[in-house]
């Protein structure tokens, strides 16, 4: 389905942005990954290359804007103009607001919201136009308060605007831009830092409508969706992929209350 088309996915070497650089690579893709870590770089490629993708790796930091036009432009010389542009580099720790220095809360801003911008403001040039599709991997924390997350909510809240309004600036171009909002995945680096314990991952399952944890796949076949031509008229989209688990609801809300009757 993807043969021929080259698929960028920035922090696309671990967690939910391997397993989607994976599904493109499973689809025939040409992929292009990078990170700050140079040997889960060269695991990604290979794992890549194992699934018979012609596979191309490259180390920076999204913080870094000089180090991002160098990667982009590396990946485009091994594989061409960007058909998908995955936007995925993020940061996360636990903390509450009063325990976060002025750095601690701009190493999470720096990551997720203006590594995103330098990727997609310095990718764009590089875009097949007409037909690129963009997509940020955002979080519900966009869109849902949570404490000791005010770094990634005030981050993700951005990342999604930056969709939004990217998705207005660049559509005449023939540029779509979405946001893919992962809920709770299984066996992701977020999952195991927030989650120790088997008894807590149930527990968090039974506040999903669907009433489990989704998987990493999951994912990656909603971002071959939005970057396919079956959404060749979605842009601007904020899609949840988490088994309804953002919607809240007052059943979540009042579970404890009803526990007690
Ligand atoms: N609580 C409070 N502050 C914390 C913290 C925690 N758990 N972890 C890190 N910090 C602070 C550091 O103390 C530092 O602040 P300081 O300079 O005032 O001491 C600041 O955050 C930056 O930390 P540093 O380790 O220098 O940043 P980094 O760029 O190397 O790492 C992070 C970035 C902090 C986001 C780190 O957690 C990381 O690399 N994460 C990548 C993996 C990941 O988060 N995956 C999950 C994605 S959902």
């Amino acid at each position: 389905m993807f043969e021929g088309k080259h698929v960028l996915v920035a922090g696309g070497t671990s967690g939910i942005n391997l397993g989607i650089a994976e599904g493109f690579a499973r689809a025939g893709a040409a992929v292009s990954v990078f990170s700050r870590a140079e040997e889960k770089v060269a695991a990604a490629v290979e794992r890549l290359r194992a699934l018979g993708a012609s596979a191309h790796g490259g180390v920076a930091d999204v913080r870094r804007p000089e180090a991002v036009k160098a990667v982009l432009a590396d990946a485009v010389a091994a594989h061409g103009l960007i058909d998908v542009l995955v936007s995925g580099a993020a940061g996360n720790f636990p903390a509450p607001a009063l325990g976060m220095s002025p750095s601690a809360f701009n190493a999470v801003i720096g990551i997720d919201l203006n590594g995103t911008f330098h990727v997609l403001r310095f990718a764009y040039e590089h875009l097949r136009k007409p037909g690129a599709a963009v997509i940020n991997v955002s979080a519900p924390q966009a869109f849902m308060p949570m404490t000791f997350q005010a770094h990634v909510c005030a981050a993700k809240a951005g990342v999604d605007m930056l969709t939004r309004t990217l998705a207005m600036e660049w559509g005449p171009a023939g540029v779509r831009v979405n946001s893919l909002v992962p809920g709770p995945i299984d066996g992701t680096e977020g999952m195991r830092r927030l989650l120790a314990d088997p008894a807590q991952k149930e527990a968090l399952a039974k506040t999903v409508p669907l009433q489990r944890l989704g998987a990493v796949e999951e994912c990656a076949d909603v971002a071959l969706f939005l970057a396919s031509d079956a959404a060749r008229y979605v842009s601007g989209a904020v899609l949840p992929v988490d088994g309804g688990w953002s919607l809240g609801g007052a059943h979540v809300a009042m579970a404890s209350v009803l526990a007690t009757g």
